[in-house]
């Protein structure tokens, strides 16, 4: 594994408030990936499914009423045509959710010589970084982040995690906390959606002590070339499932949908929930992570919380024996996510390429 970054690292945020007009080559995308080609049409009035959870209490097994039952439809339903939802009432308050935002953007407004200090590596890529394959002369992506883990407890390093603004640490332990029970219950819901025992999904993740769970926070700084750029190119999730905290106001992420892209509009409040490699790959298919990614613009900064939650990362997964049959045989081999991550790492975001849903194949 590389210990260091093939070349400097350029802060795109830096680059956004001197680069005047024009964007560096680096960051410009070859014509077909650019956001204004390939696409057939477009649908201003189409969304993501869009899911109240008020009827899904934490014992989803005690009460089956009509409620309930209408909820799994649609989050199977979604599962299955988008690999992509919104959900409300969800059990985080709102309170939190934007003191979660509003702490992570006073951070990415500090001076430069502050979150440096934090400047990731490769080898882990836990703190502030701007690159996330170790290719070099790659083109770049125009966003920075920040990545730490919450779970398990013995990859948790508060001394990772920034010092200020000083109430960041407190919530995000709190909004890490929330998270993971979020989590869970999605994982039930998509256990029981696959005709299987609510804690199966979990089980395979390693169970509660087990399970890994990380934030990558976003900022997508102000561009003055958008069309030219992307802020994240496709990529599938390589994890389990993710809650994304989206921008309050500013929009960007693009789900792939029948040849379109389609600009996810969040509802207030809302998390956007997606199933991510490790699930398409125990469902052998059924489910199925969609490819997506992130635009920018020329007046407007956005930052977002992508919360993983995957699996153990020595364990092996495969297609779960019960969703294997000789009518729908195993799709994928077996590989643990550590392997598994460190192939995307190695290439940084492309598509579905490592499910072999394309040219290169390792799996
Ligand atoms: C991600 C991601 C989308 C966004 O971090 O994996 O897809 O809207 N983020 O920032
Ligand atoms: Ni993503």
């Amino acid at each position: 594994m590389m210990c260091d970054w093939p070349e400097p690292i350029v802060r795109v945020q830096s680059l956004s408030e001197n680069c005047e007009n024009k964007i560096p080559d680096r960051y410009v995308k070859p014509p077909t990936d650019r956001p204004l080609e390939a696409i057939l049409s477009v649908h201003d009035n189409v969304n993501i499914p869009l899911i109240d959870l008020r009827s899904i209490s934490d014992d989803i097994s005690s009460g089956h009423d009509h409620g309930l039952d209408n909820t799994l439809k649609e989050i199977s339903e979604a599962c299955r045509e988008w690999g992509f939802f919104q959900v409300v009432n969800h059990g985080v308050s709102p309170e939190l959710m934007d003191s979660a935002r509003e702490v992570w953007r006073e951070f990415f407004h500090q001076p430069m010589e502050v979150k440096q200090g934090y400047a990731n590596s490769p080898k882990t890529y836990e703190g502030y970084g701007s690159r996330l394959g170790v290719e070099k002369g790659a083109v770049l992506d125009w966003s920075d982040y920040y990545y730490l883990h919450y779970l398990p407890p013995c990859l948790k390093d508060h001394n990772k995690w920034p010092a200020l603004p000083p109430s960041l640490k407190d919530v995000i332990e709190e909004y890490s906390a929330q998270m993971v029970k979020l989590g869970g219950r999605i994982m039930k819901i998509l256990a029981i959606n696959l005709g299987l025992d609510e804690n199966c999904l979990l089980k395979a993740f390693g169970g509660d002590n087990n399970i890994g769970t990380c934030l990558r926070v976003n900022f997508y700084p102000k561009c003055p070339q958008p069309d030219l750029t992307l802020g994240l190119s496709s990529h599938s999730d390589p994890g389990g499932l993710t809650m994304l905290l989206p921008d309050q106001y500013v929009s960007g992420l693009q789900v792939h949908k029948n040849d379109n892209w389609i600009t996810v509009k969040p509802a207030p409040h809302a998390f956007i929930v997606n199933i991510g490699d490790q699930i398409q790959v125990l469902s052998n298919a059924i489910y199925r992570s969609v490819e997506h990614r992130v635009i920018v613009n020329s007046v407007k900064e956005r930052v977002s919380l992508a919360y993983f939650y995957n699996p153990k990362s020595d364990l092996l997964i495969q297609p779960l024996k019960e969703l294997v049959s000789p009518e729908k045989p195993a799709l994928y081999e077996s590989m643990t996510f550590d392997e598994y991550r460190t192939y995307i790492r190695t290439k940084g975001p492309r598509g579905k390429s490592q499910l072999g849903e394309s040219q290169k194949s390792p799996r």
